[in-house]
């Protein structure tokens, strides 16, 4: 986003500024064991949250630890183009003041969502309840994710779509002009889905009602009680019954943003993959919808020790200690994948030097991340030599046993324009013989823009 100086020290957010589509081709290599503390950036889907629901608040929402990367920056820019002013102080430090529930204005061209699955489809929900038509587009990797899932809610609660064939993007959202609140069970496991659909209630008369059969991250549960919903969350046999009622009041919230579970989930592998290695990530975010990765490296051996144990913005968070430690194969547990979903790259990466099997399995849901993440994986990491096995559904690997994989010495690894494939195989490298050469790390900035310093710093 651009910017120009406001009042003070903060800077109001305008127009997008696009970084060149050019790639930048990295071989990360071994760089000694990980030490001292590092803090990550602040979660992104609390990020994303901040931002839309400061946005819809009538006054001043003040979001400190905010992430700065692509895809939130990509949500910023779309709610200053349905009338929020979204200012910039220190880093990750914003202002945000907002147009009330209801009052999201018509945009001016077109709302680029670049690579960011999350911006579109809440903000796609949001816009199904306001009078307002939005046309949405994305990069090639978004371009390719399906959106039916939630045109199917959004058009049962009145809003209509055009979107391009098998329901992708590009697509234009007619927003319902009298939206009729739905109950709808969730078909597939995805935070995103029931946000959206929470969301579009919002503006919409009623009780609008979510049945999750298996829970997500319930940010947006969270959030929304703060900035003052009516939200109601049961559990009845094992399923979670979410209602909201619509046509809420905002009040404007002072948000902290903690450190993003998903971002240290690398650092937190690299750590127990290199010899030597004793580590501190602070102010990591460890609300349970998002904490499987620890549970699952913990069963295979990890040692991950959770200090100072406290809660910032609503969530609960601790400093994590990470010690080097010999890993053993399992069975992940399927139930543990919605919270977890977004570390399965990771983990393939710590299954490839744990002693024995590990068998993953009910993941289908990774092959429409922003790649195909079990083909992607599994092709990255035989590439650098580990013994991977691709099932329908998930991907069964025989690790080394703690010895370096062989690394990517006549190739590129492909990252398809994730950059979590473009991390995971960064740790792979680091724990490799001859480095692993990833053709792209230029999407590492849609999450994590100092991926490569803050690893610069754990290993100097
Ligand atoms: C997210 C939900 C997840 C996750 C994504 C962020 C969110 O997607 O993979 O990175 O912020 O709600 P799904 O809802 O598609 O599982």
């Amino acid at each position: 986003m651009g910017a120009v100086k406001s009042r003070a020290h903060f800077y109001i957010l305008h127009e997008s500024i696009h970084l060149a589509d050019t790639p930048f081709p990295k071989t990360f290599a071994p760089l000694g064991p990980l030490t001292g503390r590092i803090r990550v950036p602040g979660d992104k889907s609390i990020s994303h949250r901040a931002l839309m629901f400061g946005a819809l608040a009538i006054g001043k929402t003040t979001v400190r630890g905010l992430l700065e990367g692509e895809d939130v920056m990509a949500t910023g820019r779309a709610m200053t183009q349905m009338g929020a002013s979204i200012s910039k102080g220190g880093e990750g430090e914003y202002r945000v003041h907002g147009v009330g529930v209801g009052g999201l204005l018509q945009p001016q061209g077109a709302l680029d969502m670049g690579n960011s699955g999350t911006s579109t489809r809440l903000l796609m929900g949001l816009v199904a309840t306001h009078a307002i038509t939005a046309t949405f587009t994305g990069d090639a990797s978004l371009s390719k994710r399906p959106m039916g899932r939630v045109i199917d809610p959004l058009s049962l609660m009145g809003a209509s779509f055009e979107a391009s064939p098998g329901g992708t993007m590009p697509l234009m959202v007619r927003g319902a002009t009298t939206a009729v609140p739905i109950e709808y069970r969730l078909p597939v496991a995805s935070a995103q889905v029931k946000s959206a659909v929470l969301l579009a209630g919002l503006d919409t008369p009623g009780i609008t009602r979510v049945i999750e059969p298996v829970a997500t991250r319930d940010h947006s549960e969270r959030m929304l009680k703060g900035f003052g919903a009516e939200l109601d969350v049961e559990e009845v046999d094992g399923e979670r019954i979410i209602s909201i009622r619509g046509e809420a009041d905002f009040t404007p919230q002072d948000i902290t943003v903690p450190g993003d579970p998903s971002s240290a989930a690398f650092f937190i592998v690299a750590a127990l993959l290199t010899e030597g290695s004793d580590l501190v990530i602070e102010n990591v975010g460890l609300n349970p919808t998002r904490a499987g990765l620890i549970e699952v490296l913990r069963q295979m051996g990890g040692s991950i020790e959770e200090l100072d144990k406290r809660e910032v913005g609503g969530e609960p968070v601790a400093d994590l200690r990470v010690r080097h430690s010999a890993l053993n194969g399992i069975e992940v547990d399927p139930p543990l994948a919605p919270s977890m979903i977004d570390e399965f790259p990771v983990l393939f990466v710590a299954a490839s030097l744990a002693s024995g099997t590990t068998t993953t399995s009910g993941l289908d849901e990774l092959r429409v991340k922003e790649s195909d993440r079990l083909a992607v994986m599994a092709a990255a990491l035989t590439a650098a030599g580990a013994r991977i096995e691709e099932r329908e559904d998930g991907l069964v690997i025989e690790g080394t046993g703690g010895d370096p994989l062989r690394g990517t010495a006549n190739g590129r690894v492909k990252t398809h324009l994730d950059h979590r494939i473009a991390m995971a195989m960064a740790v792979a490298g680091l724990a490799s013989k001859d480095g692993v050469e990833v053709d792209d790390t230029a999407p590492i900035r849609t999450s994590f823009p100092n991926f490569e310093k803050l690893l610069e710093e754990a290993t100097a």
